[in-house]
Parts: structure tokens; sequence; C-alpha cells
């Protein structure tokens, strides 16, 4: 069987059998042309002889007035996607053959979101025993439709039967240190739905911001909703004070809360104690520890402030979630619990009194105390409790479910104590994290999550017993937002990676398969076009590799691509490569001066933006921070600049726990010195207990220094004092002559000294001959 068959259709009667290709061989050819591109993969799907033409003249009937939203929402879809507006009607016309949305009380499936559909030449049936199984039935036949195709659109021939292996198929959005408006926000939930995902986690309340409106306590969203960004993102043209404000309004967020119920979506609104409380306590000092009170933080990390432990705190706390719970008519109210280092508590005179009065045993114990509480009282008012696994400390209220993010290990635990139990863990399934190492990659935490990771996530450990195995509700990805100051960044995080999300949250376990899901892919960047969702660019790019030979001025140049698309085309002369421009087949040996792109290329279209790379002598000499490693070896951040307060920032790879940049195997022959840029970022972080994990190199001058060494622990190169503040363009060139040395040299950059409230970071470096 050659590659091409695995494309075809293997006909056998009536039914038609997918070719099974070899591994890798889907992929390695593109899309599977015939094979529907349903992402999430349905339970059970079997393809048959013909297809549906739909037109304009096509009708969506809904008979049963508790099918019509789903009728109406195909058409919608379709309208947006195809500009296609297909009527929905209430009676079975006698037009050609009709898509149908059926209520059926005896419809097969395990879930009310189970649904079957069915097609033939003569018409499409969507059916299910409840409105939901119906929308995710029309969510399947619009993703059955060509996309991008405005004419001849036609629906394969098929049966499916279709139910979602989790009932837990989550997102959670951070919308306080970053706010998104309300519109974003129902863009996210329509992206959701398109993915059959089906709970948003809606993060309202943190450290840098407190964001709904809570009528009884005014000042938690006129105080709270409000921070002085750090550095120049924090002061206007005059210098003068610029807040970074927002918060939603009882009535957006029932709107919202409408709206995500029209797509099937419940919303679990988060309410985070004793920890992430600075905004609260900046609001209304009496809730805090401190006589001081806080202002709303600017800063990124681990703050301290805790809620106290006062009995009309707990009073607050509940008036609090009293108003929530009348917002949000889902089971689950999330009250947070993570991260609530007790240093402020242990040395409180005052808590430390409570802790004796209420008989607890220690500041665990407090905090499962409080939590306990609000768990009484969110089960009086008909709802549960969820929080992060920290809830585990101390002891878990009676019917608590948890939200494993430190690992897997929090969700065994409670799983295997009788609590149910949703997995999201940070190493997996956290969206902020980077995605590939890419140099357009946007500013993110550490550790690259790429696609194939959130892909290969299993919520189900096998150590845990099969008997608490239905403990396990389902997966959840987080998207914390501290890096994702506009939505293009919040999309950059979350396309495509939820698409392999919702896969583990939908398909049968037996049913994930990575190179089909890339061969399915490809149509998925196309439907998100179609929908102006903005998906990352990044994990389509070619990256390219240079060896480099100084002496011949040229390279030897291999690319790839980070999902092993296989079709990369290039050109040398700065054109946009094209389906047409030379294929790449290996390494090849590139004369300079060149300007190199490339582009993957599935069914003769770039998946991505073509990458562009300008060499020269010049170019071969310098790096930027991104082609250098961090010295301890971890990527500790990558960071933007503080400003201008709209617009494009300067993003560098920075390790703030040690400012260090290593060009490893530098070749140091014939170099005569060397040129660095620095750019300086606010130092905004709060590290708590991590704070002795800074390492500052000791200064010897006031501002302290640049140092080059060769080899970090190595012979100093050269040296040069640094000066009070960088140029007016925020950044500084230093230049200084380099002790020579020969050959390949692992130049390690320094800043020195402790010089917080800012922090020097490298932009990029150059040699001179
Ligand atoms: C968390 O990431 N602090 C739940």
């Amino acid at each position: 069987m050659t590659i091409s068959d695995c494309l075809r259709p293997v006909a056998l009667g009536a039914l038609i059998l997918l070719a099974v290709c070899p591994s890798g061989a889907m992929a390695a050819a593109g899309t599977a042309a015939s094979e529907p591109a349903l992402i999430p993969a349905p339970a059970s799907m079997q393809r048959n002889e013909g297809s549906f033409v739909v037109d304009p003249a096509t009708q969506v009937v809904a008979l049963d007035p508790q099918a019509r939203a789903a009728a109406e929402q195909l058409a919608g879809f379709v309208a947006k996607s195809h500009g296609l507006k297909l009527k929905v009607r209430d009676k079975n016309g006698a037009n050609k053959g009709a898509i149908h949305f059926r209520i059926d009380p005896k419809a097969a499936g395990e879930s009310p979101e189970s649904y079957t559909l069915e097609i033939d030449p003569q018409r499409a049936i969507v059916s299910a025993r409840d409105p939901r199984g119906l929308f995710y039935g029309a969510v399947t036949l619009w993703q059955l439709l060509p996309p991008g195709e405005a004419r001849a659109l036609s629906l394969p021939a098929l049966r499916i039967d279709d139910t979602p292996r989790f009932a837990w198929r989550g997102l959670m959005l951070d919308s306080a240190r970053h706010f998104q408006s309300v519109d974003q926000i129902k863009q996210m939930l329509d992206a959701m739905a398109l993915h059959k995902l089906n709970t948003f986690h809606w993060h309202l309340t943190d450290d840098q911001g407190w964001r709904i409106e809570i009528k009884r306590y005014p000042k938690l969203t006129e105080v709270g909703g409000c921070r002085i960004p750090a550095g120049d993102g924090g002061v206007d043209a005059s210098d003068k004070p610029k807040p970074y404000c927002g918060y939603y309004t009882q009535e957006q967020i029932r709107d919202v809360v409408r709206y995500a119920a029209a797509l099937h979506i419940t919303i679990v609104p988060e309410i985070d104690v004793p920890g992430h409380a600075t905004a609260a306590i900046a609001a209304y000092p009496q809730l805090g520890v401190l006589d001081t009170p806080p202002v709303v933080s600017n800063e990124w990390g681990v703050n301290t402030n805790l809620f106290n432990v006062e009995e009309s705190t707990f009073v607050f706390l509940e008036n609090v979630l009293g108003e929530v719970v009348d917002l949000f008519p889902g089971a689950y109210v999330h009250v947070g619990g993570d991260e609530a280092v007790k240093d402020q508590w242990k040395a409180s005179a005052r808590v430390q009194k409570r802790i004796r009065e209420l008989g607890v045993k220690d500041e665990a114990g407090m905090q499962s105390y409080l939590i306990k509480r609000l768990e009484k009282y969110l089960v009086a008012k008909h709802r549960r409790l969820i929080g992060w696994d920290e809830i585990l400390e101390g002891g878990l209220p009676e019917e608590a479910t948890v939200m494993s993010w430190r690992g897997i290990e929090g969700g065994i635990a409670a799983a295997n104590q009788g609590h149910d139990v949703v997995m999201a863990p940070s190493s997996e399934l956290y969206l902020d994290y980077l995605q590939t190492d890419s140099p357009n990659e946007p500013p993110g935490r550490p550790a690259t999550i790429p696609l194939k990771q959130v892909y290969a996530f299993e919520p189900v450990p096998a150590t845990l017993a099969t008997d608490k195995r239905s403990h396990i509700l389902g997966l959840q990805a987080n998207v914390w937002t501290e890096h994702m100051r506009t939505f293009a960044r919040v999309q950059h995080a979350v396309f495509p990676r939820i698409a392999a999300l919702s896969e583990t949250a939908w398909s049968p376990v037996q049913k994930k398969d990575w190179e089909g899901f890339l061969a399915r892919l490809p149509t998925q960047l196309q439907r998100y076009q179609a929908m102006g969702i903005g998906y990352a660019q990044t994990p389509f790019e070619v990256r390219s590799t240079l060896v480099e030979d100084r002496k011949r001025k040229s390279v030897e140049v291999s690319l790839s691509n980070s999902l092993g698309y296989p079709d990369i085309r290039y050109t040398t002369d700065g054109s946009e490569p094209s389906v047409g421009s030379t294929a790449y087949k290996g390494p090849f040996s590139l004369a300079l001066p060149a300007e190199l792109r490339a582009s993957v290329f599935v069914d003769g279209k770039p998946l991505a933006k073509a990458t562009d790379r300008e060499l020269d002598a010049a170019s071969l000499l310098t790096r930027s921070d991104e082609e250098l490693a961090m010295c301890t070896g971890a990527l500790m951040l990558r960071l933007e600049d503080d400003g201008p307060i709209e617009g494009e920032r300067a993003i560098f790879n920075a390790d703030i726990f040690n400012p260090c940049w290593e060009w490893k195997a530098a070749d140091l022959d014939g170099i005569a010195s060397i040129e660095v840029r620095a750019g300086r970022l606010p130092y905004y972080f709060q590290l708590a207990h991590d704070e002795p994990s800074r390492k500052f190199k000791q200064a010897k001058s006031a501002n302290g220094e640049l140092e080059i060494r060769a080899g970090c622990d190595g012979e100093l190169l050269a040296t040069v004092p640094l000066p009070a503040a960088p140029d007016a363009d925020g950044f500084v060139t230093l230049k200084t002559p380099l002790k020579a040395v020969a050959g390949p040299q692992n130049l390690c950059i320094f800043f020195t000294g402790d010089t917080r409230p800012a922090m020097w970071v490298l932009d990029r470096v150059t040699l001179r001959p």
C-alpha cells in the first residue's frame, strides 16, 4: 500500500472503510482527504456511499420545539463559516431533502450529551434524547462541511453514534491578572462549544484584581478592580499613575451565564481563598492579617497576603458566595485554596489565638476549617464546593471535589478518599506555558508544553484502583494570564492545544490516535480561520538550524517542523515560498548572503506564515536571547518589556533567579570585541518561599556590571560597568574588547548585582572581528 492508498477509502459493497495506514503515514501525507476531519473524534463512525448536498435550498427542520435551538445554532455556524443562510423550519416542507433535528426519548447513548447522526443522499438526521445531544450533533454536522467552500457543500453519507468519555470537559480562564471583555469571553465560549467542551471555570479574583461586582461590597471592584502596573506600563505620558482596571457587572455576568447555557456550557466561578486575596484586602483592609493595608498587587508569583480568620471575615466570604450563587446557576463553586503560604498566619498572635479558640491543629487545619465552613454554606444553597488540591491539606470537607493541579497525585489521593476529581496538572494542561521554542512565541511560563504533550495526557491514572476511577469527572486546561496582555495572546495559548484537550475529554480512549489527529488538524485550522479564531502559528512554523562555515561564508541549513509535517518548501532569495518552491529533502549548503524563507504545506496550502531569516557574515556573529541558553539550563520565563502601554513590546528569555545567558561553543578565533544590547524590566515577582533561590552575582561597582566569561565559572574575558538606567528607548548597548582566547568557548554573559526593583535582561550579543 502506498501513502496515497491511506488517503483513499476502500469500497467493500456499500460499506466504505478507511485504509489502515502505517503509523505516521497519515500525517506524512498531509490530511486524509476522505476521512472526515472531526475533532474530537466520534465514538463510532461508519462511512457509507454517496453524499448529501447542502445548498441555499436546504432546509433545517425541527418539528419539536426542543430541537429548534440546535437547528438554529447549526444555521448560525454555517452562516458564519460559509456565508450560507439555511432556513430553519418547524414543518417538513415539500422541498428537497432536509437536515432534521429530532428529540427521540428512545435514542441510544449513555449520556444526555449523546447523539446519533445519519446522513444519506436524501437527508441528514440528528437525533438525541436531550437538546445537549442535538447540539453536539450540530457541531459534528458543521465539521463535516468542507471549510472554506461556500458553494458545492456536501456531507458524506455516514452514521455516527457519539457520546462523551468525560462529564467535565473544562477550560479555565484567568480574568483577574488580565481582563477580557464580555465579547471576548463569549468568543471563547463559542470556541469551547465547537470543541464539545462544557465547563468554563472563570477565575475572577486574585492578588492583581477583583473582577466580579458584589453589590454588598462595592469597593471590591472600585478599589480591587484596579492596579497600577509595574514600571512604564503604569504611568501615562505625563508620568502620572495610569491604572489598569476592569470588572464584570452582575448584569454582564447574567448575560454571559445565559450565553454559555445556550451553548450547553456551565460556568464554575472561582473566588480564591484564603490566599490570592490581595485585591480584596486592599479594598477592605479589615479582611487582612497585617496592620498595614496592601495595594492591589502588580507583581506576579506567590503573594503572602491571606484573609484573616475572624468571624466577620467568614461572614464576608459567605455574603460574597451568596451573591455568586445567585448569579451562577451551575452546581459547582470554586473556592481556590491554592498557594496560601501561611507565613502571615504563623506570625500573627491574633490568628494563633483563633487557632486555639477554634480547636484546630495548625495553620493547615485553620485553612481546612475555613473551607469546610464555606462548604457548609454552599451545601445549604444546594451547591457543591470544588477547590485546588491544597484543600486536601488539613482534611477535605465531606463532599468537596478536588481540582488536581500540582501533578495528578492530589487527584489520586482525593479519589482514594472517595472524592470526585478534575485533573488539571500544570505539567500537562497549563496553557500559559510556552508551546514551542520558536523566537516568535509570545511571553509565557517555562517548561514547554507542546501540542503532543497535551494530547498524550491521560486523566485516569493507571495506578488508581478500578473502583475509584469513576471519581475522575474529567479534565481541564488552565489559562493563567499574567503574560497575556491581549486577547490575541489568550487565543495563541489556547488554540490549537484545546483541540488536543477536547479529544481526550470527549473521545473513547481507544479512538485516540496522535497521527490521525495531526492528519485532521489542518482542517481544524481552516475552521479556526473561518470563525476568526487567532490560533498559534508557532507549532506549524519551519525551524531552521544552521552549521556555520565562517571561512567559506556559507552555512549548512537543516529545516524541520515541530509537529513533523513533512512538506517543507523554501526559497533563498527572500520571495514568498509557494507549493511550487524547492521541496526540502535534507540539509543543504547555502552561500551567504541569502534570505531564507520556508513554510510547511498541506494540500497545497501553507499551515503558517513563512519563517524568514536574513543570513550574512554579520548575522552569523550575532545571537538573540532566544538563541542562547540559560546558564542554569532552565528557561525560567519569557517576559515582555513594561512599555509602551499599548502596542508591541520587546520580549526576553530570562532566568529571574540568575540573570545569565550562555552562547555555547562560540567560535572566538579572530574575535576582538563584543557588543551586548540589554533591556530592562521591572523586577515584578513575589517568590515567597522560593526567595532564597535567587542567585545574584556580587556587584563591584554602584550599578553592577556586565561580565563575560569563558565558561560560567571560567576565565573573565570582559567586564563593563552598567549605567544607572537604559537610554530613552529602554535599551543600552555595551561594547568592550574581549580578552583573546582561541577556538570554541561557552560564553557566559552575566549582569551582576541585585538591581531590584529593576532587572537587566539580554536582548542581543554580537562578536566583532
Ligand atoms: C494554581 O496554579 N495556583 C492553581
